[in-house]
């Protein structure tokens, strides 16, 4: 890619790691992969970086799938041994190839989704706004960037979401999900928050006042009774979403432990950046 060097790592994937993003996507984004009309017949899902193993390619293939039965898969990965290894499980519309960040771009391949989960984490903050930028070239217009990180397990979710429009990419919104295998507190996103916010969310950043918010909202949701980790969850996005311009207050995400921040202009960008 021209925005940033690719990074070798050990590609760490685990089954399963991605479930709640396709979970999220089956129920929030369901036009945008059902879509057939003009260019969207042949639009792919591209999965950036799918790691040591396809399996999460995969997984999603088979459940978005379920929406689109002829929807294009393209499995992408700088590593050229990980891109071989995982051609043994090609069939007619799934696919991998060895490339970057505008590997569609450069292959004149219409996209509709693209998802580039726990890559940015081993890149600089500063490295980010690029990488969105050449990642989004491809995709039609309407079309979504996922970019984001989980925990291993995939339990913990932050991802931004990047919506090509005829402005170019815009910061539509962070979304957050927890299984709470670990409990809850708004503060267990910290960790995973995108690479330009994760160590910028200092007092005084639209972050951190949006943080704030939510820890206020839980702690009050608790304080009034709201005792189990799903239950504070719940009920502190509920609060918040009445507070904080922007949260949204479908209750389908809260019973399911998302919690999707979009503000009524751009996702802020970390000072300096
Ligand atoms: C930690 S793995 C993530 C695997 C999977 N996406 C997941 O979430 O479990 C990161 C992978 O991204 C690949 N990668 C890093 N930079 C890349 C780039 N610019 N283009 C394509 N792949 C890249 C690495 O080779 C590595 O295999």
């Amino acid at each position: 890619m021209s925005g940033a060097p690719e990074r070798r790592t050990r590609g760490r994937t685990s089954p399963s790691r991605l479930r709640a993003l396709d979970a999220y996507l089956l129920h929030c984004e369901r036009p945008l992969l059902e879509r057939q009309d003009g260019p969207w017949g042949e639009a792919a899902f591209l999965d950036v970086g799918f790691g040591e193993h396809p399996w999460t390619t995969l997984e999603s293939a088979r459940r978005f799938r379920a929406l689109n039965p002829s929807l294009r898969v393209i499995g992408v990965e700088a590593d050229p041994g990980r891109a071989s290894a995982a051609a043994s499980h090609e069939e007619e519309r799934t696919h991998f190839r060895q490339g970057g960040f505008g590997w569609a771009r450069e292959a004149g391949q219409p996209v509709r989704l693209i998802r580039a989960m726990n890559i940015l984490r081993q890149y600089r903050a500063e490295e980010a706004g690029a990488a969105h930028e050449e990642l989004g070239q491809a995709l039609l217009p309407g079309g979504l960037l996922v970019e984001g990180s989980t925990d291993g397990p995939g339990g913990i979710t932050v991802a931004y979401l990047l919506r090509r429009g005829a402005e170019g990419l815009a910061r539509e919104a962070l979304l957050f999900h927890t299984d709470f295998h670990q409990g809850f507190a708004p503060r267990l996103f910290r960790d995973w928050l995108p690479v330009d916010w994760r160590r910028r969310m200092v007092p005084g950043s639209a972050l951190h006042a949006f943080f704030a918010a939510w820890t206020a909202a839980w702690a009050e949701a608790r304080a009034q009774g709201a005792d189990s980790p799903a239950d504070s969850f719940h009920e502190g996005a509920r609060r918040l979403s009445q507070a904080w311009p922007g949260v949204s207050a479908e209750p389908w995400l809260w019973e399911n432990g998302y919690l999707r921040w979009q503000p009524p202009t751009e996702v802020p960008r970390p000072q300096g950046l």
